[in-house]
């Protein structure tokens, strides 16, 4: 099975999708198909013979907690394909449905789908594993006046379209956990030739504000790493309750509303899921075992990106925040856990567990120490070539240190000598090695910051400030600090206020381990609007910390919940369950 057929009805009274996939199948398929599924009404299963389609023999194993149900389909010598009709669950985990107050225009119902790692085996049966990949055509039939769109090609015929008929194709080979769709009230608007961005019609033009670099961004990594082979770039902005910063689904990436600050402040995420589009995308991780090959090397082209559009010195705050970051997350995992190895080891656990800082910023300062140690230049046509030579293919991370050692580690045996591969892949924490990021502002930030704490001294120049250093300082501030320090730099800073979502949620954990109120009442407010996991989770984990604290999370989460995506209130349950 290499090719799908989609036709599916989306159904917002009854939360489901309703239709039928057609696998188009190969001899490897003989003499059994294995099919992946999750919590789907399975209404019929058919296979195509010379003679026509007829009933095909299969069985469903029982439900699996992480695999969900695999369905075994017998395919006799001749048969071309295989359909399967069925019916989505309202629960899906892959889908999201939305009640129109949960959008921005506050009209329309909406729903979108989230396949990392492997959810969208509750959407479309199919074979869920990365190591696999697909090319496919949909049809997706929507109430008239709403529109669809998939991360493929569009094809739809504007007659039709009018009646809510919306085709696709994805013509390159992808894994099953990159196809995605959304339904909305939705509009476009062009940032560039092949760049553009959709959202809900009332968020458009910040969107596109905020977005307009894009196109530069695109430009910027074909120069450094070779050309873009997927067509056209645009970017979903969603609604707030997206669980993820944003995602890589190709031509589309999807992303959260918190990401619009008003000054481009946090488009680094754009740049992440834009490099995906090389690394991840093109050559795609295995196993999840193998997932930084996806994340460390997207994190690592993310700040080159990053550099080429706004200059050496954000990209090293911003990788400093992310050592930041990984330094916390070694401290709660412990600095020896076996989470802390670049490759991982998931056993039986669900791969989105994978999702920590350690393969992202641990693996950033693996190919960053690459870098520096054989020199950017050398690296650079290194990794260009790797992207070349396994285009649309997997990798293993095995198979890249034998790529690793013979095209870039022989070219310079002093420098690969500096590099001890074993240490960094199979083993835990942060080797010395690992290079440091250099930032002047940050270091000021710094001094501001043990002064405030020292003294109370409000810090000086921040008008100068970007946001990059508000969240570096509040980083930098211990919990529980006094109640009177926090008024005071409200009154000077309006933190509450802040439009920026990272700063924000800084400012928030910081004010509800001081018990400062203005941030209950904030918190109460964001927890009710965003559904980031990335933020919601630490501010539930602040909040459960006292007794008190602990009364308000249930308070808040138990209006919060209906409206969070099932990858948060996963998280969420756990927190408030201990
Ligand atoms: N591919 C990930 C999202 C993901 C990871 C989904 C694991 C499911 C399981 C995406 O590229 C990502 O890393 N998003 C980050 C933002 C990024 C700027 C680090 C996020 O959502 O926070
Ligand atoms: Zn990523």
């Amino acid at each position: 099975m290499h090719h799908f057929d989609l036709d599916l009805t989306v159904d917002f009274d009854h939360r489901t999708l309703q239709g039928s996939v057609e696998h188009h199948l190969e001899e490897s398929d003989r003499p059994e198909a294995i099919l992946h599924t999750r919590d789907l009404r399975i209404d019929s299963v058919e296979i195509e013979e010379p003679r026509g389609w007829r009933a095909a023999t299969h069985r469903l194993d029982a439900t699996d907690d992480v695999q969900g149900e695999i369905l075994h389909v017998e395919i006799p010598e001749g048969a071309t394909r295989l359909r399967i009709t069925y019916r989505t669950s309202p629960q899906a985990p892959g889908l999201q449905w939305l009640e129109p107050p949960q959008t921005a225009g506050g009209t329309f119902p909406f729903v979108y789908s989230q396949g990392q790692s492997i959810h969208n085996r509750s959407w479309i049966p199919c074979f869920d594993d990365p190591a696999r990949r697909i090319t496919f055509s949909a049809v997706l039939r929507v109430p008239a006046g709403l529109r669809a769109v998939m991360a493929a090609e569009d094809q739809s015929v504007e007659a039709e379209a009018r009646q809510g008929v919306y085709r696709y194709r994805m013509p390159q080979p992808i894994p099953s956990y990159l196809v995605a769709m959304a339904v909305g009230d939705l509009a476009f608007e062009p940032l560039g030739p092949r760049t553009g961005v959709w959202t809900e019609p009332c968020m458009l033009a910040r969107a596109a504000a905020e977005l307009s670099d894009t196109e530069k961004m695109v430009e910027a990594v074909e120069r450094m790493f070779g050309e873009y082979r997927w067509g056209r770039y645009d970017v979903i902005v969603l609604p707030p309750s997206f669980p993820l910063g944003g995602m890589e689904n190709p031509r589309l990436t999807f992303a959260t509303p918190t990401i619009l600050a008003g000054d481009k402040s946090l488009v680094a995420l754009i740049a992440h899921e834009l490099a995906h589009s090389w690394s991840g995308n093109l050559v795609t991780n295995e196993t999840w075992n193998d997932f930084w090959l996806n994340e460390g090397f997207t994190v690592y082209l993310e700040r080159r990106i990053q550099e080429e559009l706004y200059g050496r010195a954000r990209s090293e705050m911003e990788a400093m925040i992310g050592r930041s970051r990984l330094e916390d997350t070694l401290e709660e995992l412990g600095p020896e856990s076996r989470d802390t190895w670049l490759e991982l080891d998931l056993g039986d656990r669900h791969p989105d567990d994978s999702m920590t800082d350690v393969p992202y910023e641990k693996g950033y300062l693996l190919l960053r120490l690459m870098e520096e140690s054989f020199g950017r230049e050398r690296f650079d046509r290194f990794l260009r070539a790797y992207f070349d030579a396994h285009a649309f293919e997997t990798m293993t991370t095995a198979r890249f240190i034998d790529y690793l050692r013979k095209e870039l580690f022989t070219q310079d045996p002093a420098a690969a000598a500096r590099i001890d591969l074993e240490a960094w892949i199979h083993g835990p924490g942060i080797p010395d090695t690992a290079p440091r990021a250099q930032s002047d502002a940050f270091e000021r930030g710094e001094e501001a910051a043990e002064a405030f704490v020292a003294t109370g001294a409000l810090p000086e120049g921040t008008s100068k400030w970007n946001p990059l250093q508000w969240i570096h300082f509040l980083r930098r501030l211990p919990r529980g600090l006094d109640r009177d320090r926090l008024e005071a730099l409200d009154a000077s800073f309006s933190l509450t206020d802040t439009g920026n979502a990272e700063i924000l949620c800084e400012w928030l954990r910081l004010g509800i381990s001081s018990d400062y109120s203005p941030a209950y009442d904030r918190a109460d407010d964001f927890l009710h609007r965003v559904g980031r996991r990335k933020f919601v989770q630490p501010l539930f984990e602040e909040l459960v910390k006292t007794d008190t604290g602990r009364e308000r999370a249930e308070r808040i989460y138990s209006t919060a919940r209906p409206t969070y995506h099932s990858m948060t209130s996963n998280t969420i349950d756990q927190i408030l369950a201990n």
